[in-house]
């Protein structure tokens, strides 16, 4: 085992329900290559998805403990990374009590991610002040857990910027270098398409593949994969571009040379898409069986999972705690 090296890695999930296919081809698979490489914290962001998701608390913490179980199920180790709840950090939301003072309003308007969210939900400028402020709010998860790496998808870069910029203006006040700027690790898959072919893969667009897909689900959804609607006899030649069934033979089958083979095939003609369905269809039946039996059983135990929670979020406390003692110290706020 390699030793933990003392990079810090912060990364989290906004998430209202359980996790699909394309978290595991991007954030899973990243974060389970860096658990055995460095101190990693996984946080589950359900305060940050209540100004999403305003007064459905129970839908956020019945998706809490989905994803505990899918990141157990897929092989995150507790004893490695850190899983902790947001909301039961409360330091997290006093850093951001602090951070919201060194943001301008304009400055919040102008975060391309926050920008292209309230335009998808069609609200622009009638937006609840905790939504404007959730770049403020990652800014402290960041920061009071220490975390110099941050592995997020492309639409979260902003976030990054963000953060670094509340450092750097937080250290200036202070005059003393007490948060840690951090860098953004991109991972390279956090694309993978939707089922109907069109944009990336997501719950809201009802086009994903749970990760706890029962088989005959699984099936179901290979079969109704988008592949090339010009394909229309089996002897003309196919396109590769733009085919979900080939996007997932190239994210998830273990052996690249058949997918070059059945690429080559299927471009040249005679090779119909049943036949690439069905190389799919063995693949994600591989994939995902292991990882569904090991959420049944997971699942059987709800008590188990809270109280990994627990632990986790009372060790992430300690590092938040800290942080806060030479934030406020720094800031002059002791009066004991
Ligand atoms: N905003 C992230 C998302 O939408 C979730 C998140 C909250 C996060 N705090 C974080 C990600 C800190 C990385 C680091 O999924």
């Amino acid at each position: 085992m390699t030793t933990p090296q003392s990079t810090v890695v912060v990364t989290g999930d906004r998430t209202t329900g359980p996790l699909h296919l394309g978290h595991f081809a991007g954030s899973l698979q990243t974060r389970l290559q860096l658990q055995d490489q460095h101190q990693q914290f996984i946080l589950l962001a359900d305060t940050q998805a209540l100004a999403d998701h305003q007064g459905d608390y129970h839908g956020v913490r019945q998706a809490v403990i989905d994803i505990a179980l899918d990141y157990l199920a897929v092989g995150i180790d507790p004893q490695k990374s850190t899983i902790l709840i947001q909301s039961m950090v409360p330091e997290l939301a006093e850093l951001s009590f602090y951070l919201m003072n060194l943001v301008t309003v304009a400055r919040l308007e102008r975060n391309p991610t926050v920008k292209n969210e309230l335009r998808h939900k069609g609200q622009e400028r009638d937006v609840a002040a905790g939504f404007l402020t959730y770049p403020i709010s990652q800014a402290a998860d960041i920061t009071a857990l220490r975390g110099t790496l941050i592995p997020v998808g492309e639409d979260q870069l902003p976030m990054i910027e963000q953060t670094n910029e509340i450092v750097r203006r937080f250290n200036r006040m202070v005059g003393k270098p007490i948060l840690r700027e951090c860098e953004a690790l991109l991972s390279n898959t956090t694309r993978l398409p939707g089922l109907d072919g069109k944009g990336k893969m997501s719950r809201a667009a009802g086009n994903h593949l749970s990760l706890s897909a029962s088989a005959d689900e699984i099936t179901a959804a290979v079969n109704r994969m988008y592949t090339d609607a010009q394909h229309l006899t089996v002897g003309s030649p196919g396109r590769v571009e733009g085919n979900v069934v080939f996007s997932f033979l190239d994210a998830f089958d273990p052996d690249s040379v058949k997918v070059a083979e059945l690429k080559a095939h299927y471009q040249h003609g005679g090779l119909a898409d049943s036949v690439v369905k069905a190389r799919l269809n063995e693949v994600l039946q591989a994939l995902l069986a292991p990882i569904r039996a090991r959420r049944q059983e997971l699942a059987k135990e709800p008590d188990a999972i809270l109280s990994m929670l627990l632990c986790g979020s009372a060790k992430a406390r300690q590092t938040a705690v800290l942080t806060l003692h030479k934030v406020k110290t720094a800031m002059g706020m002791y009066y004991f």
